[in-house]
């Protein structure tokens, strides 16, 4: 058997438009909208901190330079904290070491595959991780993020893993839905996958979430450029080619998930999070007791 190679680099597509949130995405990336008090991309590059991602590559696009932007050094802003004797502790998260964060740019917004595809070069002939941000996933009680539980998914099994969970039958058409094999604990063996089936014809409830862990070889097939559902360059139809080729695994991960896409699952996000926060809790418990 070969060995299982480490996963090290993670891909954040992020050049999508962000239609849904409109107005707030017209000049404003809708991955540097504020879940309480960060960024969504700073939750997705924190969960990929925690898995032991060592290289961050940004897909990009036009107008999203502030997401490169925010995780340079903001060297004004501290030093007039230090001289004013100020913390600069809430900064932490948001500071790469040079060489950290690589970004490419999508020229169009061809399909998360496609976005995917761009990183080609940077990814190389190794495995990669994928995190969307806007699926904000809060990891359980002592388990870590949603990305180390695949990792430590993947340490086991090798392959590609996709993050799945189950959703109601009458949802079946807003995600990649798995054909599930054999299931052992949390890991379901993938015997394919179809992007958006109506109900009817979808071969179960279990979706695709915005986490992934594939094998360079995703790259090759993407390469070709085929459209699928919505005349877009589907990730789901690439990773289904690997079926069969290697290893294919859905994990289920001990996660909350956020869809931070529309409107209201980014309003509920920061309801949750604002909840679970020891100082905002309270405060928003009242204000909900008293509507
Ligand atoms: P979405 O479809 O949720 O994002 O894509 P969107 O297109 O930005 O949003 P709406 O539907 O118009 O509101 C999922 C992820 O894939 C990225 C998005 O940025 C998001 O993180 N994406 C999608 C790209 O980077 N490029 C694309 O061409 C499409």
């Amino acid at each position: 058997m070969t060995a299982i190679r480490p996963v090290r680099k993670a891909v954040f597509p992020v050049a999508g438009l962000g239609t849904r949130l409109l107005p707030a995405t017209k000049t404003m990336p809708k991955e540097m909208l504020t879940v309480v008090d960060r960024p969504l991309i700073q939750y997705a590059v924190d969960e990929a901190r925690d898995a032991g991602i060592e290289q961050l590559i940004f897909v990009t696009g036009r107008g999203k330079s502030s997401l490169v932007d925010y995780f340079d050094l903001g060297f004004e802003l501290e030093a007039t904290m230090e001289k004013a004797g100020k913390s600069r502790a809430a900064l932490d998260g948001s500071r790469t070491t040079p060489g950290e964060l690589i970004s490419v740019r999508q020229q169009q917004p061809l399909g998360l595959g496609h976005a995917v595809w761009c990183a080609r070069h940077v990814v190389g002939d190794e495995p990669f991780a994928v995190i969307l941000p806007d699926d904000l996933m809060v990891g359980g009680l002592g388990v870590g993020g949603a990305l180390r539980q695949m990792v430590e998914a993947y340490n086991q099994v090798g392959g590609n893993i996709v993050c799945a969970a189950e959703v109601p039958a009458d949802k079946t058409a807003s995600y990649g839905i798995v054909d599930p094999g054999e299931t052992r604990g949390n890991l379901t063996e993938v015997r394919g996958m179809v992007e958006k089936p109506r109900p009817g014809d979808a071969p179960s409830r279990l979706a695709i979430i915005g986490r992934y862990i594939l094998q360079p070889a995703v790259m090759d097939i993407l390469d070709a450029k085929e459209t699928g559902a919505g005349g877009e360059i589907q990730l789901t139809d690439a990773m289904a080619r690997l079926i069969g080729r290697q290893p294919f695994h859905a994990v289920k991960v001990d996660a909350v998930r956020h869809d931070c896409g529309d409107k209201a699952g980014f309003v509920l996000a920061n309801l949750a999070i604002a909840m679970d926060n020891p100082e905002l809790g309270p405060i928003i418990e009242e204000y909900l007791a008293s509507r």
